[in-house]
């Protein structure tokens, strides 16, 4: 042997015997199958490694027994790619949770049916496609299994009815369809799943007849079936499932009369509203414990109140619209002592409505609308709302121009955890935000929890939701009060949303384990929220330190360095020092990077799924693809221009016409102010808002690149085209702006002061929707001063507010008075500035009230709405424009309460848009009477995948400021 030989050998001898014993621990099979699962994920947590021991016991997420692998826990770490086959190897796996991984899908692989041992399979949130693999019919220990949340299509595989340890099954929010399978002499269903708690399969597009999924044995307490197709009659064995606490079949086409229900005395929600029942209004006096019922819009037999109205003394939500109902509302109603909702719209109810006695303290909202009331008594304490818009009883004097027949100053402001023992304002890094416990900033882990069948309707109760907070500090183990809760709202399909932050209790991040902790108490259901909540899920949010850190650092794990330290002597340890030399010079040279650049960790995020949280939406565009798109901005592409520079349009290769704000050199910004505006923009999605497509920050350049609103700005609209532009219209215009600034104002978060409302950056797309554009000068309102923030005095002369001017007090209030001149220019199509008279002053001069015919205003008014001018409708737009331009900002209305009053004008204009809101702008009015009242803000978007605003349109119109020529 050759001594050179010999020495390698003796080498290759030495490190072999000095391995440690758990080198070897896992079973080949289990480690090339977890080597497999790697290589197709760009990211995996950074403990893990190519040469380590996924036994050895510092790997993130995964526990083993007798060197196989039990556990994987992986939720919330960012894993990306595809699950592979061989998953099928971990034979003795029990719990595999992959949830709250956007960028993991792919299809779920067959071979997962060889995981005979798996109790637990959770894969909510991830972006999982094709079909339910009908092996997991084989996983006859399985008992939670939870696939919401994904993108699988077609049928629910039949041999999931042999999962007879089952207890949770959701398959909710996916596209499913076909019908559920029902077992027959010769293939299983999902009647034999008589273990089974929970059935969600809501949020499919799953149909035919529920006929036969039913029977006594079952012991199902949550059944949530809502928005699908299903069709046929309500089976009547479902009212022998006796344990029974939340049933939802709204939404659905089920038809026919609704069963015997009298066994069902668990039921805390019924909810059967949008359906097609038929026959009577069900009794449901033996629901003792209901608190929350909807049976609105369906086809019931006309019938006088059901008893049941005034004797369930639980219920907290009572929702019969469009339901048939004649005579008079029960007086006893109102008294029950837990009512927070009554939602009785587009019934006949007539005579007295009696609201003169003792009135439950809990109730909210009482929605009466489009009935036959001839007169109301309420009760002067009674302070909250009460709509009556549409009943006889509001050609009454008395009641005429009252609140019930106007419009109610709401005024609902929704729980949010309150910051106000935090001394200053969240100046927080970027990514980070503040901790309510500590007032420190911190990376939190965030998400949204959706509750499903909330048994309570007031959001604004403190109490019910510091429970929430308490309960989700404790079980994650957390310090108490470092929950922050947000946004809290009931999306359209009557679902509870609440965004939650999570900020750990020392240092700045929670690291991979603490994450997948947390993600897995949630995806697992182990975190119990109070009862009142009811059913719920979570998706969890990326977690940013994950995106800065996870792929990159991963092959210099601290696992792999302990493997190789493991295996040497002093030659290994020499050569160890200058990896880890060298691993710190890298280390550095990166941090040195994203401190110079602070979009670093964006630069990979090519796709709409992936990217920081904040930026759901928005993504990177190279400067060369923007180039290329306005062939080198040229000028025949040029659209607008302004102080920052100039705005082109263009058309992604894609076909998706965009408008690019190009900043010149001089109003560039600092690199973190220009992040920091595109995190605001990209969170800010509202139909009557321009959204943020994406940005470039590369080449010397900041750009912002818009979807493309083709129908040009409103001031255009005014001058080109005010005869098209009749009253109505101009209603509608006004009302979605208003929405739109309703929004920044009051339900972004952090709020946002536009500062620069102007007819200019209204934009009208081809359907004459209002989307208001360039919050770009916008200034955060932060939680703690919410009020006012002293600012440099920026805007347009003409619209600015004079307070605001003298004070530079900068609040909300300012573009109030902004919106309330452009409600003066609708009026008078004139521009708030013309020879040398200012709009507000001249019509505060002019007006008249004596003026029956135009209010004092028949020199100002546009004379393509001349005729309109004569109606009550617009002395009432008038007014309210008039108190929008008050000089005093107290004395303005909030934005939301202008949504509200420009609502109701449009209710009462003739033709259309009276109860049922006809014609193309009916999803102007979507959700109202459906279950709730009318919200001023119900037809927020959540998504930002609504940029196709300009497509197949013509482009005469430009966009942003008009270049001035
Ligand atoms: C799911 O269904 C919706 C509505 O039919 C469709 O728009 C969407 O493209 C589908 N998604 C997938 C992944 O198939
Ligand atoms: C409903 O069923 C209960 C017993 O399960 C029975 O007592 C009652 O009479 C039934 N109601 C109707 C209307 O058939
Ligand atoms: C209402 O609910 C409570 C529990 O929340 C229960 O104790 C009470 O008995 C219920 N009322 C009726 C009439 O059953
Ligand atoms: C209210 O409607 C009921 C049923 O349609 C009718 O019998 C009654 O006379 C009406 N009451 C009044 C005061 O019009």
């Amino acid at each position: 042997m050759e001594a050179a030989t010999r020495r390698a050998l003796l080498l290759l001898l030495l490190v072999a015997s000095s391995v440690p014993a758990g080198f070897c621990q896992t079973n080949v099979q289990d480690v090339s199958a977890i080597q497999s699962l790697m290589s197709e994920w760009t990211n995996y947590p950074s403990t893990w490694s190519w040469s380590g021991d996924p036994c050895s016991g510092n790997w993130d997420g995964i526990m083993c027994s007798n060197g196989r692998i039990t556990s994987l826990r992986l939720s919330s770490v960012n894993l990306q790619g595809t699950l592979s086959d061989s998953i099928g190897q971990l034979t003795q796996l029990s719990f595999l949770d992959l949830s709250f991984n956007f960028d993991l899908g792919g299809p779920l692989p067959a071979s997962i049916g060889n995981l005979v041992q798996l109790t637990t399979l959770i894969v909510a949130g991830c972006s999982f496609n094709g079909g339910i693999p009908k092996e997991l019919g084989n996983l006859l220990k399985m008992s939670f299994l939870a696939l919401n949340s994904n993108q699988f299509t077609g049928t629910i595989p039949s041999s999931l009815g042999l999962l007879s340890e089952l207890f949770w099954l959701d398959l909710a929010d996916n596209n499913l369809t076909g019908q559920v399978p029902i077992s027959t002499t010769t293939t299983p269903g999902l009647d034999l799943l008589v273990n089974t708690k929970h059935f969600h399969f809501n949020k499919n597009q799953l149909s035919g007849t529920l006929t036969g999924l039913f029977n006594s044995k079952m012991t199902l307490i949550h059944i949530l079936f809502d928005s699908n197709r299903f069709t046929g009659p309500i089976p009547p064995e479902i009212g022998n499932v006796s344990s029974l606490q939340v049933l939802r079949l709204d939404r659905n086409g089920l038809e026919g009369p609704v069963p015997n229900m009298t066994n069902l005395v668990s039921i805390n929600e019924l909810n059967l509203a949008s359906n097609k029942l038929n026959g009577s209004l069900p009794d449901l006096s033996t629901m003792n414990v209901l608190n929350v019922v909807d049976l609105g819009n369906n086809q019931f037999n006309p019938s006088v109140a059901p008893d049941w109205f005034t004797t369930l003394t639980n219920l907290t939500s009572l929702s019969v619209s469009n339901g048939g109902l004649v005579g008079e509302v029960p007086a006893a109603l109102f008294t029950l002592p837990q009512l927070q909702e009554v939602v009785l719209s587009k019934n006949r109810h007539n005579g007295t409505l009696d609201m003169s006695g003792s009135i439950s303290k809990r109730l909210q909202s009482v929605d009466l609308s489009t009935n036959n009331i001839f007169e109301a008594n309420v009760n002067p304490d009674y302070k909250k709302a009460l709509v009556l818009i549409g009943n006889p009883a509001c050609q009454d004097e008395k009641l005429k121009d009252g609140p019930y027949c106007i419009t109610q100053e709401q005024n609902v402001i929704t729980y949010r955890t309150s910051m106000d023992r935090c001394a200053s304002a969240n100046s927080c890094p970027s990514s980070q935000n503040q901790n309510p416990a500590t007032c420190g900033c911190a990376y939190a882990y965030s998400g949204k929890m959706t509750f499903r069948a909330p048994f309570f309707k007031d959001l604004t109760d403190s109490d019910t939701f510091q429970e929430l907070e308490t309960s989700i500090s404790t079980t994650l183990k957390l310090r108490a009060g470092s929950v922050y809760l947000y946004n809290v709202q009931f999306n359209n399909d009557s679902y509870l949303e609440v965004q939650m932050e999570l900020f750990p209790t020392s240092g700045t991040v929670f690291n991979t384990s603490e994450v997948t902790f947390m993600g897995t108490l949630f995806s697992n259901q182990i975190f119990k929220p109070p009862a009142k909540f009811g059913p719920y899920f979570f998706i969890g949010d990326q977690y940013v330190p994950f995106i800065v850190d996870g792929g990159k650092n991963s092959k210099f794990s601290t696992g792999a360095i302990a493997g190789i330290a493991a295996g040497g002597g002093v030659l290994v340890i020499a050569l160890i020092l200058v990896a880890l030399f060298a691993l710190r010079q890298k280390r550095r040279n990166q941090e040195l990077k994203v401190q110079a650049n602070p979009f670093a960790s964006w630069g990979t995020m090519q796709k709409d799924s992936g990217g920081a949280p904040q930026l759901k939406g928005a993504r990177f565009f190279s400067f060369d693809e923007l180039k290329a798109c306005t062939e080198n901005f040229s000028d025949s592409y040029e659209i607008g221009a302004g102080g920052y520079g100039k705005v082109y349009k263009g058309t992604l290769v894609d076909g998706i016409r965009v408008a690019i704000k190009r900043a010149q050199s001089g109003s560039m910004q600092g690199a973190p102010e220009f992040k920091n505006e595109i995190e605001l923009l990209s969170r800010v999605h509202h139909r009557n808002l321009v959204s943020l497509i994406g940005f470039c920050f590369e080449q010397g350049e900041q750009m912002l690149v818009y979807e493309y609103v083709a129908g040009g700005t409103l001031r255009e609209n005014l001058v080109v085209r005010g005869s098209y532009l009749d009253w109505k219209k101009r209603l509608r215009i006004t009302l979605g702006s208003a929405r739109g600034l309703a929004y920044l104002h009051e339900l972004a978060d952090p709020p946002i002061i536009h500062r620069d409302i102007k007819s200019t950056n209204i934009l009208l797309d081809e359907n004459l929707k209002a989307k208001v554009a360039d919050f770009g000068l916008s200034k955060l309102l932060a939680d703690t001063e919410k009020g006012h923030v002293s600012t440099q005095v920026k805007g347009t002369l003409g619209y600015l507010d004079p307070e605001y001017y003298m004070t530079q007090q900068l609040s909300e209030k300012s573009d109030v008075y902004s919106f309330g001149v452009v409600m003066l220019e609708m009026v008078s199509g004139r521009q708030p500035i013309e020879k040398g008279k200012y709009i507000v002053r001249e019509v505060r001069q002019v007006l008249d009230p004596a003026d029956r015919d135009y209010y004092g205003l028949r020199a100002i008014v546009d004379p393509a709405i001349r005729d309109a001018a004569r109606t009550v409708g617009f002395r009432r737009y008038v007014q309210l424009a008039m108190q929008c331009v008050d000089e005093s900002a107290a004395a303005r209305p909030a934005m939301g309460t202008v949504v509200k009053e420009v609502e109701a004008m449009l209710l009462n204009e003739p033709d259309g848009d009276g109860a049922n809101s006809a014609g193309s702008s009916a999803t102007e009015f979507d959700g109202a009477g459906r279950g709730a009242p009318p919200h001023p803000y119900s037809d927020v978007e959540i998504t930002g995948s609504s940029y196709a605003g300009g497509e197949g349109a013509s482009d005469y119109m430009p966009y942003f400021e008009v270049k001035p020529k």
